[in-house]
């Protein structure tokens, strides 16, 4: 809260702090969210008290002033900043607002997804690139021409464009490519960037160009600055149709739309595809379309009043690490957890993040005590991206030399992992829960908890026992009625008509993945034949290496592994002998996207597979076909920028009936 001048003072220092360290050192002090708030709460201050405000506050400054290491570029149109609509409200809100100025309710909108990366002014004279300049403080940039130059998508020469234009665009970094960077800049103990957005301001602003060439940057363009010579255009579609007819890269994900509704739609149909784009978006961008209107708009302080961002959830966030635990997993690896003071980002509370290894503990230099940041994109597990020291700073983490949980020796490989095995509860938890799960043998209403509890029990301790539970066992527990008890016996019942896949995954043979599990299913037909094979005619299995043979020929050699296997088929489990693979599809590499009808999108990979077919997870030149549900987004648009054949569910039917007959 801001509650005097002394209050306003301290709350704009701070905001130029957090400028400062976002835009000029790269290295966020506070996640997304934060910043608006604070940016909010000056901003209320503000209006409640005119004569107060300072020209030194954030408000009345675009973004922080130009590096000294760069020369100075002056804009000659000023490059304006956008506010923010953080709901459906102030969206609609904003709407109206313009609506009923201009008298128009049915307004035509350009909306744009809000690329997260370093916005850019680009000089074009006679068609060709003259000069780059970031953003700086709105009216005067960095002159960074030799790095911009480097970019690969952005064109010297254009064809068709007036005598003098400044081209406004950002420049970002695909998430594919930024954690190939960052992989890259870690093995060479070189400092890795926090998020694509930073990544994308690092990189464009080195003083060396040949070191921006290396870093995958790209562009896209979304307005013009100042405008000389011929130039027939009286709205923003139109700028942007004539921008890409000259060759610079508009993004193809720009629509206009009419009226309010309609843009909410777009906001919801980005929002549900924005973790398959191939780059991080922030929000979306609203531009009322005409031209007169935006004159007749005009601009507030730093941003225009015909164009708005919404913003999606913020996805990082500054909170404080309580604690930093050991968790051991199902084989034994021990992983460092950390234990957060609960924060909201991403849409959820995060109170915990995984730390994956300890040279990610030394690599971050994290310690009790400290901020960290946090970052969740989509469905990913929250990471933790950069810590800030506390002042006193708490000890230096070490790494355990005993199992947390069974205090069993730990031993060193690439991680540390605990001996114990089945002996270890942790394990011996974590690999039931394994075997239950979806992906294993799918036991519909059984997950950790329970698990937890029948292990409590004593009942279960290795995964047969699960098959021998009676429902007086079950109605005895906590929490669980005749119903849910039933449910449980009917649910392990119907685990027990499987598929060898799935068997020898929910095994939970170390590396043997559900993709490994599949193909050792169908390249040796048989749970016999595996059992038998040695460690050269595993590695004869597609994508099996010697390391994972290993792991797989250990497994079955072990005679209290092979009674628990045999246990479980003596309790009934059974599959299906292998279909024969037909060669009808051989050579040929198939993708699925989107939703299917009549039957799951593994259901129609596996009919596939039997025809010969390679399944494969992503578009490329060598994909044969891409079979194309309601929802398929990124891979079907790459699968039409690169021509290859798409078909939808209807048509899939119709072949694989063909194929199969
Ligand atoms: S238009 C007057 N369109 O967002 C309008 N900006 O918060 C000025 N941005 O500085 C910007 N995608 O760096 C516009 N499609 C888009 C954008 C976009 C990302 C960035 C840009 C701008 C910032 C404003």
């Amino acid at each position: 809260m801001i509650e005097n001048d002394q209050d306003y003072a301290r709350q704009v220092k701070l905001l130029r702090q957090y400028d400062y360290h976002y835009h000029v050192l790269d290295a966020p002090l506070v996640g997304d969210s934060q910043y608006d708030s604070a940016l909010q709460a000056l901003k209320d201050y503000e209006q409640a008290n005119p004569l107060m405000v300072s020209p030194d506050s954030p408000t009345q400054r675009v973004g922080f002033a130009a590096l000294d290491s760069f020369s100075k570029s002056t804009h000659q149109v000023r490059m304006l900043s956008l506010d923010n609509a953080f709901n459906a409200q102030d969206l609609a809100a904003w709407y109206e607002r313009q609506a009923k100025t201009l008298d128009q309710p049915d307004l035509a909108i350009v909306c744009e997804p809000k690329l997260d990366g370093v916005a850019i002014n680009l000089l074009y004279q006679n068609g060709r690139l003259i000069k780059a300049a970031t953003r700086g403080d709105g009216s005067v940039g960095e002159d960074i021409t030799l790095n911009a130059r480097t970019l690969r998508n952005l064109p010297q020469q254009l064809e068709g464009a007036p005598a003098s234009i400044e081209i406004r665009g950002e420049v970002f970094m695909p998430r594919a490519g930024f954690e190939a960077m960052n992989r890259k800049l870690a093995q060479a103990g070189q400092k890795t960037f926090v998020n694509p957005r930073n990544a994308a301001a690092g990189s464009l602003r080195q003083l060396d160009p040949n070191i921006t060439a290396t870093r995958p940057l790209t562009l896209y363009v979304y307005g013009a600055g100042r405008v000389q010579g011929d130039w027939p255009v009286h709205s923003h579609q139109q700028a942007m149709d004539a921008f890409a007819s000259w060759g610079l890269p508009v993004n193809p994900w720009v629509r206009t739309v009419t009226g309010i509704q309609a843009a909410e739609a777009y906001y919801d149909q980005l929002a549900e595809q924005r973790e398959q784009l191939e780059y991080e978006i922030d929000g979306i961008v609203y531009k009322i379309d005409r031209y007169d209107y935006q004159r007749a708009l005009g601009e507030v302080a730093k941003s225009p009043r015909w164009a708005i961002a919404r913003k999606f959830p913020a996805q990082e966030a500054v909170t404080q690490l309580r604690a930093i635990d050991f968790q051991v997993g199902r084989t034994g690896a021990i992983t460092p957890v950390a234990r957060l003071e609960p924060v909201f980002v991403g849409g959820v509370t995060v109170s915990n993040a995984t730390l994956h290894n300890m040279d990610e503990i030394q690599r971050l230099d994290v310690r009790a005590g400290d901020h960290v940041m946090i970052r969740r994109a989509g469905d990913v597990i929250p990471q933790i991206v950069r810590s800030i020291p506390s002042d006193p700073r708490g000890e230096p983490v070490q790494a355990p030399s005993r199992c947390p949980v069974c205090d069993s020796e730990v031993e060193r490989e690439v991680v540390w992992r605990c001996t114990g095995g089945w002996v270890c509860q942790a394990q011996r938890q974590e690999s039931l829960t394994h075997f239950v799960s979806k992906g294993a043998m799918n036991v519909d209403g059984v997950g950790g908890k329970l698990i937890e509890a029948l292990a409590q029990e004593g009942w279960v301790q290795r995964p047969a026992d699960l098959y021998r539970l009676t429902l007086e066992q079950l109605t005895g527990m906590d929490r669980m009625g005749q119903k849910s008890a039933q449910n449980v016996l009917a649910a392990l019942e119907a685990s027990k008509e499987t598929t060898l896949a799935r068997f020898l995954f929910a095994l939970g043979i170390r590396e043997v993945g559900v993709t490994t599990a599949a193909t050792l299913a169908r390249e040796l037909g048989s749970l016999d034949a595996i059992m038998a094979a040695d460690v050269e005619r595993l590695q004869e299995v597609t994508d099996v290496g010697p390391v994972v043979a290993q792991h797989i020929h250990q497994f079955f050699s072990q005679p209290d592994q092979r009674a628990w296997v045999e246990d479980l088929l003596a309790q009934g489990i059974h599959w299906q002998a292998a279909a024969e693979v037909k060669d009808v599809l051989a050579g040929q590499t198939w993708v699925l996207s989107g939703g299917l009808e009549s039957m799951t999108r593994d259901q129609a990979g596996e009919r596939l597979r039997l025809l010969g077919a390679k399944v494969a997870g992503s578009v490329s030149k060598k994909t044969t076909c891409l079979v194309a549900g309601p929802g398929a987004g990124s891979k079907l648009a790459k699968a039409q920028s690169l021509g290859v054949a798409v078909i939808d569910e209807d048509e899939l039917i119709t072949r694989l009936a063909q194929w199969e007959g």
